[in-house]
């Protein structure tokens, strides 16, 4: 456990800790004695949590309260832990939208994109150095499975994962080399309030995992880039979908999309 800490600690930085697979990315590394700065919005259940983290494991737990759909809260976040000796980064805040791609309300779509691309790709480039300097630590970036291939009905969701997946295999391959280990994290169907954000009732979805499990696998996995699919069901179904020529993935993909949208309105 200790061992964890003096390579991606002594501070990990958690965004899209407030709830779901953020929150429990927070409770694993505070488990491995990790001081942690928790970011989201909701700013009372960072408290919570902050709370809960110093009284169980007794570390240090600071919240920052900021919107990363604004194009200067990744800089807010940099200058916030500038003092801090942050090993380990985990951008994880994301959200999605299901759907048509022509009904997608434009000004979430252009949320998403600053919330689920520009700040990793911010953050990132800002902690690099800091990384660097310290000869060791780690990036985790939460991607998706929706990120392996373009994903009808989620077509600008499943763009953006597109983009975490292409900056993290970039970054494992320059800096893998420095120590700094970088891993995409791929998710599947994971039980949080993400489902009910977007529409979707997971109770009726097969396979879907516990984000307790998806974070645990996620940082034992830390060392294992530069990509990785913490479910074993998503993983078969979609080496099977790549398998195949891309032009029936996609419309086997979209006619599944639209048989369970119809049996969902009947
Ligand atoms: N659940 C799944 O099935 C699944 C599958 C694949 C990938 N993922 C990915 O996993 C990551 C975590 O999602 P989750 O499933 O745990 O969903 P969640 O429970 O809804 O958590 C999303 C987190 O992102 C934060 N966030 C969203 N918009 C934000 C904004 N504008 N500014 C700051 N923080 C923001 C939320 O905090 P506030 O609302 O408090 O700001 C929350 O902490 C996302 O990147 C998501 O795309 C999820």
């Amino acid at each position: 456990m200790d061992s964890f800490r003096d390579t991606y600690g002594p501070v990990a930085l958690v965004t899209g800790a407030s709830s779901g697979i953020g929150t429990a990315f927070a409770r694993s590394l505070a488990a491995r004695h990790l001081d942690l700065v928790l970011a989201a919005r909701r700013v009372e259940r960072l408290v919570q949590l902050a709370a809960e983290l110093s009284a169980v494991h007794g570390v240090r737990a600071d919240v920052c309260e900021l919107d990363l759909a604004q194009p200067e809260a990744p800089q807010q976040l940099l200058d916030a832990t500038a003092g801090r000796d942050v090993g380990l980064l985990v951008s994880n805040a994301g959200f999605s939208m299901k759907g048509e791609h022509s009904a997608n309300d434009p000004q979430a779509m252009a949320e998403m994109l600053m919330v689920n691309c520009h700040a990793p790709m911010q953050l990132t480039q800002g902690f690099i150095p800091r990384l660097r300097e310290r000869g060791k630590g780690g990036i985790i970036l939460t991607g998706s499975v929706e990120g392996l291939i373009g994903c009808p009905y989620s077509t600008a969701y499943s763009a953006t994962k597109a983009l975490v997946k292409a900056l993290g295999e970039g970054l494992w391959a320059e800096l893998q080399p420095e120590g700094i280990d970088v891993l995409t994290l791929c998710p599947g169907a994971t039980d949080t309030e993400a489902g009910a954000k977007s529409g979707i009732d997971m109770s009726k979805i097969a396979n879907v995992m516990q984000s307790e499990d998806v974070a645990e696998l996620a940082i034992e996995n830390i060392r294992n880039g530069p990509t990785f699919i913490s479910s074993e069901h998503y993983r078969m179904l979609f080496d099977g979908l790549l398998a195949m020529p891309r032009r029936e993935a996609l419309t086997t993909m979209a006619e599944g999309m639209r048989r369970s949208t119809a049996a969902a309105e009947a």
